[in-house]
């Protein structure tokens, strides 16, 4: 078969090589790595790793471009696999809030936070919106991601701007190298008008928006912020299971601020996985382990909500539970697009491994995604997405924290990012 691009001399080739599924206990240290590495492109795919030269089956001729890989490390595209990307204004504001001792919950509680954001989005067109969630996903194109979730949940009851919002993650997946992956999550917040009477809201939910968003194709997944003043376990129960007897897959953000029982309830439910599980209860993380649920972990969200408490990390390995990580990035909680950041706060402050990070940034996060046949780690027949990190080792990526390593993104097999050609990212 014939290369049309080969990335070769690559000092450290972390392939992620294994099994298609999320990784969990020792197998998340095992990132297939290989010195000396070179990898061919065909089209939009992989047809080949190795080390050392291409063999003799692989043709190259005149049009096959060539990357060196000398003193880099190469990874698997990275996977953003839980943002809130498409929403219109900014919440600076809250941060002297926070610094005079206000909470997150407190600011959602006096009508500020996601609601803020939910009147700036739906004032906000449809190309507003979209101009400003696609400069966010080339930002997070520099820093080695090539496939983001996007979640709706800024329109609330406003049923147009929830479409808005995930007709926007359509177009972008249809105009951008990074695909995006659509989660539907009207159950947001309580909006202001159901206040007083959340189970009407919650009927409009599952019997008229669900029933709509998989009529229409506009969502792979379902997603519900069950949490204290917002919806009980019992409420994300039903608005989960409504999602899933119309064919949407089960997200929940879980036991992030407060210890609710979300981690047991995503087991109960079979989400793909809990989201956040910083107050998540010991016996949340065992029922996960059993179910298979994974653990996807949100670090710079703790660190921005300043409360000084971050996922258990650790103890959810060693359970066996399998850890994904993402930005969360959105306007409120988590305002950043910085994938390599993320993978450092896991790291220096949740204690994983260099090789825990990667297993968890690539292709645990292609699992939480449903995607772990076609992305995630550099094998044959996968897609060809990958990351040149001007790096010496992953170590290096980890440890240099808070700037952006990227040197190369290949996407589907083209070059899409070039650091060369970006003065700063
Ligand atoms: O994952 N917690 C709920 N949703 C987001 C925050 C959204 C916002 O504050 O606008 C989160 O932290
Ligand atoms: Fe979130």
């Amino acid at each position: 078969m014939k290369a049309d691009l080969v990335v070769k001399n690559i000092d450290n080739l972390i392939t992620l090589k294994g099994p298609s599924r999320a990784r969990t206990k020792e197998e998340m240290r095992e990132i297939g790595l290989i010195k000396n590495g070179i990898v061919a492109i065909n089209g939009d795919k992989i047809i080949y790793v190795g080390e050392g030269e291409l063999p003799a089956d692989i043709e190259i001729d005149e049009n096959t471009l060539f990357l060196d890989g000398k003193g880099k490390t190469v990874t698997p595209g990275l996977v953003d696999s839980h943002t809130h990307l498409v929403h219109g204004g900014s919440r600076e504001h809250e941060l002297a809030m926070k610094l005079n001792g206000a909470k997150y919950l407190d600011i959602l509680e006096a009508g500020g936070g996601i609601h803020s954001t939910v009147s700036a989005t739906r004032k906000a067109s449809f190309d507003e919106l979209y101009r400003k969630a696609k400069k966010s996903l080339d930002i997070m194109l520099g820093y080695g991601v090539t496939t983001v979730e996007a979640k709706s949940g800024y329109g609330l009851d406003d049923f147009d701007t929830e479409i808005k919002q995930m007709g926007i993650a359509k177009k972008l997946d249809e105009d951008h190298p990074v695909d995006v992956v659509s989660t539907f999550m009207a159950a947001h917040a309580i909006p202001s008008k159901y206040k007083d009477n959340p189970k009407e809201f919650i009927n409009i939910i599952i019997s008229e928006m669900i029933p709509e968003v998989a009529k229409r194709n506009l969502a792979k997944f379902c997603d519900v912020f069950c949490e204290k003043g917002v919806f009980t376990v019992e409420e994300s129960k039903k608005i989960l299971e409504a999602g899933l007897s119309h064919g949407l897959l089960a997200k929940v953000h879980a036991d992030e601020i407060e210890s609710l029982g979300g981690a047991e309830l995503a087991a109960e439910v079979g989400c793909v996985s809990a989201d956040h599980l910083v107050a998540a209860s010991d016996k949340g993380i065992k029922m996960m382990a059993e179910k298979g649920v994974i653990a996807n972990l949100l670090p710079a969200t703790s660190f921005n909500l300043q409360a000084n408490k971050f996922a258990k990390a650790r103890k959810m390995i060693e359970e066996g539970v399998a850890v994904s990580l993402s930005t969360d990035y959105n306007p409120g909680s988590c305002p950043t697009e910085n994938m390599q950041l993320v993978m450092s706060f896991a790291s220096i402050i949740m204690k994983l491994t260099p090789e825990e990070v990667i297993t968890a940034a690539t292709i645990n996060g292609a699992a939480s995604l449903k995607l772990e046949e076609k992305i995630g780690s550099i094998e044959i027949g996968k897609k060809a997405d990958l990351v040149i990190f001007d790096a010496p080792n992953l170590n290096y990526i980890i440890y240099h924290f808070g700037i952006n390593h990227t040197d190369k993104v290949v996407k589907n097999g083209k070059v899409v990012f070039e650091k060369s050609k970006h003065i700063s990212c």
